[in-house]
């Protein structure tokens, strides 16, 4: 019988949801300006050694199968850059690398859930998280950050969303920075969190693919600082931090606390052999990236003082517009106004960025794909006069259809 699972309903990227009038558009011989995608790539040549490291490693012939949790040149470096980096004491068998941390996500719900089941989401989200669950059956039990205090974390909504789980939740998960609010959570954000976590039984899944694109004098803490002791995991990747999201590696690390974090572990391996492996020469080529310490500081230093300068000007032209309002971010690479829609013609964000896309070529995502109706988001890795130049369009834009 042909037909469709009852689950593929839910698969979709709302980050991509206009790629096919961008296509079209762009076929007929018309400029889109595409800020819907977060590719640090597009705009910043990924680092010269990763590409060299790539190629010397296809010329040595890496091109089999790898252990499929990751070949252990890679799962050491990760081990020894977490330490580094946040102190965390792990070895390379807490450490499986997947095909991006999007790979990781679809393993963890898959493992984790079953039908009618609940997990916290820290709202806005990204996109991903929420499909992902719903897809295994799962219900997303929402906590929204707090927008009044610059979009912080609030215990007592936690323990809400918690109240209507009726103990059926199994993780919460969030973004660190946060995709699409650029927003850093401090320590004691991470520590209540933690707190109500362990208090919970639930498993946190910290997604931190941006721990390395901080600015505006933030603080960048580890989850893996704070949670010692409760089953966690931690998420990272090529994709931000070491802007190659193309090689498509991720991983997930699971610091040893106990026989639950042992089980997920062995879990996850199943998952991995499922698919053979990562791909293997962007695993060596990613592993070399990770242990040249010194390189990677001075890409990075370079990359993230320009993200710095160009979401700021971003956010001060959206601030310029009596249509927008949005918070300053400091990490990641987006900017997430607020519209004032009370003051503007349309139905919906979703409607707002079709139309943006269509009349004037600007493409966003809508806020209603990261949970946060009302909201549009912005990718500020563009060059500055692409930035001026989009906003200036999105402004006369909304001007056109206000009341
Ligand atoms: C918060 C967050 N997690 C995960 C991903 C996807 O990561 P990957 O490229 O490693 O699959 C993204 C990509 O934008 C992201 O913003």
């Amino acid at each position: 019988m042909l037909g469709l699972s009852q689950r593929s309903r839910f698969a979709g990227n709302a980050i991509e949801d206009g790629d096919e009038v961008a296509e079209k558009i762009a076929r007929s011989g018309k400029e889109v300006i595409s800020l819907n995608r977060g590719d640090p790539a597009a705009y910043f040549k990924t680092p010269g050694d990763i590409i060299r490291y790539s190629i010397n490693v296809l010329k040595e012939g890496k091109t089999g199968y790898s252990y499929p949790g990751g070949v252990l040149e890679l799962r050491e470096a990760i081990a020894t850059r977490q330490k580094r980096l946040y102190g965390l004491e792990i070895g390379p068998d807490e450490i499986v690398v997947t095909q991006g941390v999007s790979e990781s996500i679809l393993f963890l719900n898959s493992m984790l859930i079953n039908p009618r089941d609940r997990a916290v989401v820290l709202r806005p989200y990204y996109p991903l998280y929420v499909p992902a669950l719903q897809m295994e059956g799962g219900v997303p039990v929402y906590a929204d950050y707090d927008e009044s205090s610059g979009f912080r974390v609030d215990p007592d909504r936690l323990r809400k969303a918690l109240y209507g789980a009726r103990g059926k939740a199994r993780y919460i998960i969030f973004s660190n920075p946060s995709n699409p609010l650029g927003t850093v959570m401090s320590r004691k954000e991470l520590s209540e969190l933690a707190e109500v976590a362990k208090d919970n039984d639930l498993l946190i899944m910290s997604d931190e693919i941006y721990d390395e694109i901080i600015y505006n004098g933030a603080r960048f803490t580890s989850m893996s600082e704070v949670a010692k002791g409760i089953p966690a995991v931690i998420l990272g990747g090529a994709s931000k931090s070491f802007d190659a999201p193309g090689l498509r590696i991720g991983y997930a690390i699971i610091p040893d606390c106990g026989r639950y974090s042992r089980e997920l572990l062995a879990k996850l391996m199943d998952y991995a052999k499922m698919r053979l492996c990562a791909n293997t020469p962007a695993q060596y080529a990613f592993a070399k990236a990770v242990n040249d310490k010194a390189q990677h500081a001075k890409d990075t230093v370079k990359m993230v003082r320009e993200i710095a300068k160009r979401a700021n000007l971003a956010t001060d032209l959206v601030n310029q517009s009596k249509y927008m309002k949005a918070a300053r971010p400091s990490g990641a690479f987006y900017v997430f106004p607020r519209l004032n829609m009370d003051a503007l013609k349309f139905k919906s964000d979703t409607e707002l960025v079709r139309k943006l896309l269509e009349e004037e070529h600007v493409y966003v995502t809508d806020g209603s794909g990261f949970g946060a109706p009302g909201h549009i988001r912005i990718v500020s890795l563009a060059p500055q006069e692409t930035l001026r130049v989009a906003v200036r369009k999105i402004d006369k834009f909304l001007s056109r259809y206000s009341k």
